[in-house]
């Protein structure tokens, strides 16, 4: 059963790219030939969650990915039509992942048409060699035809990703990348600090010494500049690592942080309804496989306790500038001893990097900055 009156969020995965990111691993696959076998099966996914679901109403719907751009406007158009046939809307944020190769006029005329009324593009970077080296293909001139194709196309609510912490880069790099970013004025932004993941091309170069990461030191130097930047820039920081501009925060990503009951469609999508997590199978023939038996790809199910759900919470709500409410979480997760989280909250109030008043539990100064570390002692 879902909370919230039913409202819920729910997530798309789109499992393709033209080709791989050096540094990615989220799950996708590079295949022309899977689309449309991989949008019949979503579409069949889509009515055997809205059977479990019969009564979820959507506040936002995020295409991500993968590349839901490299899709195609048609496949893009059909799934969200099944989605509006099976479930009710409450005028949903509707959110497209997009790459700058993928985008022109008539994309940007189509997914508006289609319904999109926002759009996440990533950007990176716009330095050359940084993009030759995290093997992205679109250089600023790309960048700047797509972003003044969905404004033409009318979409005032545009989102950019630049990264940071990049190996082999300077800081004048970063620099320039954001001045160029800045430049088109987007609504919003998410700054992403890299991480070496496994099983990328990356990791792989730097485990043979190809490459060596950023110290902390300059990731940290990285990082100071871009605060100050877009607090120049009158961006306003409402979580950790997303900036926004005329009130223009990511409805769907807010949902997460919240700790709200969502939904989720596609291989590897993640969500939680009530208590419970889902995990959908991230090997393609596995989802293609459990569809066509009539079943939910869900490959792992988890149970939550009231303390885990309770910790979880806290963790997702403090990445927001404007932090929890403690005392309605301690008493929805029924946490009747609490003096373990008391002590670990006391001794950051005294450090000046958390504020607790009127129940009320934030982060402050660079609290925001160091809470990954401070998180991590409440595990
Ligand atoms: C998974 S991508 C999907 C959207 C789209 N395909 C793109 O490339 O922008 C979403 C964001 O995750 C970020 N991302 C992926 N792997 C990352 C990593 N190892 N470190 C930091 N950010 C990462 C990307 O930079 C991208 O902006
Ligand atoms: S960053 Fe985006 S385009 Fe690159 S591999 Fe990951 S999902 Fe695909």
């Amino acid at each position: 059963m879902l909370n919230q009156n039913n409202e819920t969020y729910l997530y798309v995965h789109i499992p393709f790219c033209r080709s791989k990111c050096s540094y990615c691993s989220f799950y996708s696959v590079v295949s022309e030939n899977l689309k449309e076998t991989f949008t019949r099966h979503l579409i069949e996914e889509v009515k055997l969650l809205s059977q479990k679901y019969s009564d979820a109403k959507l506040r936002s719907i995020y295409f991500g990915g993968g590349t839901p751009s490299s899709l195609g406007t048609e496949f893009l158009s059909d799934i969200l039509d099944a989605i509006r046939e099976q479930f009710t809307l409450l005028d949903p944020e509707i959110t497209i992942e997009v790459n700058p190769e993928d985008v022109d006029d008539d994309f940007s005329s189509e997914i508006k048409a289609i319904g999109f009324n926002r759009v996440s593009m990533g950007v990176q970077s716009t330095d050359v060699n940084t993009l030759k080296l995290l093997n992205r293909h679109a250089d600023f001139e790309v960048v700047q035809f797509a972003f003044h194709s969905l404004r033409q196309a009318g979409f005032d609510n545009i989102s950019l990703d630049i990264m940071y912490g990049l190996p082999h880069t300077s800081l004048s790099v970063l620099q320039k990348s954001v001045e160029d970013i800045l430049s088109l004025q987007p609504e919003h932004l998410s700054i992403y600090c890299l991480t070496i993941d496994n099983k990328t091309v990356l990791k792989y170069r730097v485990d043979k010494g190809e490459i060596n990461p950023k110290s902390d030191e300059l990731v940290d130097e990285e990082y100071t500049y871009l605060l100050q930047i877009l607090r120049d820039s009158a961006y306003e920081r409402y979580e950790i690592s997303n900036f926004s501009k005329s009130a223009k925060k990511s409805i769907h990503n807010s949902s997460y942080w919240a700790y709200m009951d969502t939904l989720g469609l596609g291989p590897s999508a993640c969500y939680k309804v009530d208590d419970t997590r889902y995990e959908n199978t991230s090997s393609l023939q596995g989802y293609f496989d459990m569809i066509s038996n009539n079943s939910l790809p869900v490959s792992n199910t988890i149970c939550l306790s009231d303390e885990e759900l309770f910790v979880e919470s806290l963790f997702m709500g403090l990445r927001q500038v404007k932090g929890v409410d403690y005392s309605v979480l301690k008493s929805q997760y029924k946490i009747v001893d609490d003096e373990v989280y008391l002590n670990w909250i006391e001794k950051y109030v005294k450090l000046k990097l958390m504020s607790f008043e009127g129940g009320r539990l934030q982060f402050i100064n660079r609290g925001l900055d160091i809470s990954n570390s401070i998180l991590c002692e409440i595990i």
